[in-house]
C-alpha cells in the first residue's frame, strides 16, 4: 500500500486509540508487523497553547517509523497552526479525527460532529494540507446516521480538499461502538475514490482484515481494539495460546514502556495494557489478578519475567 510517497510495507495499520496507542505500543505493533501506527488523537489547541502533556503526545522513535499523528479540533486556523507545529516533529503522515463520537469531543463541533458540517470539514482539510509537511489523512465514518450515510460524498470532499487517503470506520456517529461495521459502505466509498481507501471496524483477526480487503476493495486495513494485547494480528500467523509464546511480547512492551514512559505515573494505563496480553488465555486467572495488583513498575516487570520461568499449567 502506498499513500502519496510513502510505501507501507504491510497494509495493516494500527488504529487510533486514546489511553492506548502511545509510542511504546506503536513500536510493539511495529515489530509485529503493522505497516503503520497512527498515534492517539492530540488536541490542536493543546498544541496551539504550547501544553506539555499535549506536546509529550508528539514523542516518537525511528524505529516506528512510519507514523502516523492524529490531530482533532474544529477551528480551520488553530488546525493550520497546530498541523505546521506537528510537522516540525516530522511524522510521516497527518491524520485528521473526523470520526470520534465522544461528546467531550464532538460538543465542540470537532470528530464525528462534522461529517455533519462537510463545508467546515473541507476548510479544516485544506488548512491542514497547506500547513503539513507531510501527506495528509482524514479517517472519519459511514455518516450522520442511518437517515443520512454520506460517506461516499464525506470521501470526495477529503480527497478534492488534499488528502492522500482516507480511512472509513463502518459505523454512523450516532452507532458510537453499537452494531457492526458496515463493509458495503467502505466498498462504496473505495470505488468513488482514487486514493487509498482503509476499511476500519470490528476486525479482530489477520484473516478478517484480508477478507475486509478481498469484499471491498480497500486498500488497507485499521485495527484497534482487536490489536490490545494482540500485536499477533499484525501478522499471518496465529495468536499464541500458551503463556510462555506471550510473556516474550509483554515483556517487550514493558521494556518500551520503561524506555519512553514516566512508569510509576502511568500504573493503570501500563496495567491495563498488559492485562490484555492475558485475556482469554487458560491458566492466566491468577496472572492477571496479580497484575492488577501490583504497586509499582519494578513489581509488574518482575511478575512478568517471574511468569516466564514457571510452570503455570495446572491453574485455571
Ligand atoms: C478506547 C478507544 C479509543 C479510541 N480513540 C480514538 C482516537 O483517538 N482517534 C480516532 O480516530 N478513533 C479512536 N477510536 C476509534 C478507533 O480508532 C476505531 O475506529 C474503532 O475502535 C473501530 O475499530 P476496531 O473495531 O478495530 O476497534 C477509539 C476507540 C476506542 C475503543
Amino acid at each position: 500500500m502506498q499513500i502519496k510517497n510513502l510505501v507501507l510495507d504491510s497494509p495493516f495499520i494500527l488504529a487510533p486509540l486514546a489511553g492506548y496507542t502511545d509510542l511504546p505500543f506503536r513500536l510493539v505493533c511495529r515489530k509485529f508487523g503493522a505497516g503503520l501506527c497512527v498515534s492517539e488523537m492530540i488536541s490542536c489547541h493543546g498544541l496551539f497553547y504550547n501544553q506539555p502533556k499535549t506536546l509529550a503526545m508528539l514523542a516518537s522513535a525511528d524505529e516506528e517509523r512510519p507514523v502516523s499523528f492524529q490531530l482533532f479540533g474544529a477551528e480551520p486556523e488553530i488546525m493550520g497552526k497546530a498541523a505546521s507545529i506537528m510537522s516540525s516533529h516530522h511524522p510521516d503522515i497527518i491524520d485528521i479525527n473526523m470520526g470520534c463520537p465522544v461528546k467531550k469531543v464532538t460538543k465542540k463541533g470537532a470528530g464525528a460532529a462534522l461529517m455533519a458540517t462537510p463545508d467546515l470539514a473541507r476548510t479544516i482539510v485544506r488548512e491542514v494540507v497547506k500547513n503539513a509537511s507531510c501527506p495528509v489523512t482524514v479517517k472519519f465514518r459511514t455518516g450522520v446516521n442511518a437517515e443520512e450515510l454520506t460517506a461516499v460524498d464525506f470521501g470526495k470532499m477529503a480527497e478534492e480538499a488534499g488528502a492522500a487517503a482516507v480511512t472509513v470506520h463502518g459505523r454512523t456517529w450516532a452507532q458510537g461502538f453499537t452494531g457492526t461495521a458496515n463493509w458495503e459502505i467502505i466498498a462504496q466509498v473505495k470505488e468513488a475514490l482514487s486514493i487509498p481507501v482503509i476499511g476500519n471496524g470490528d476486525i479482530i483477526t489477520h484473516q478478517q482484515g484480508l477478507k475486509l480487503m478481498a469484499d471491498t476493495g480497500c486498500d488497507g486495513v485499521m485495527i484497534g481494539r482487536g490489536a490490545l494485547g494482540n500485536p499477533w494480528i499484525f501478522s499471518n500467523s496465529p495468536p499464541p495460546e500458551r503463556i510462555e509464546e506471550i510473556i516474550p511480547a509483554a515483556l517487550l512492551h514493558l521494556e518500551y514502556m520503561e524506555q519512553y514512559l514516566p512508569v510509576n505515573k502511568m500504573l493503570g494505563c501500563l496495567k491495563s495494557h498488559i492485562g490484555k496480553y492475558f485475556r482469554n488465555i487458560k491458566g492466566c486467572a491468577n496472572m492477571r489478578k496479580a497484575v492488577f495488583e501490583c504497586q509499582d513498575f519494578s513489581a509488574l516487570k518482575e511478575l512478568v519475567g517471574k511468569y516466564s520461568s514457571t510452570d503455570q499449567t495446572d491453574e485455571k
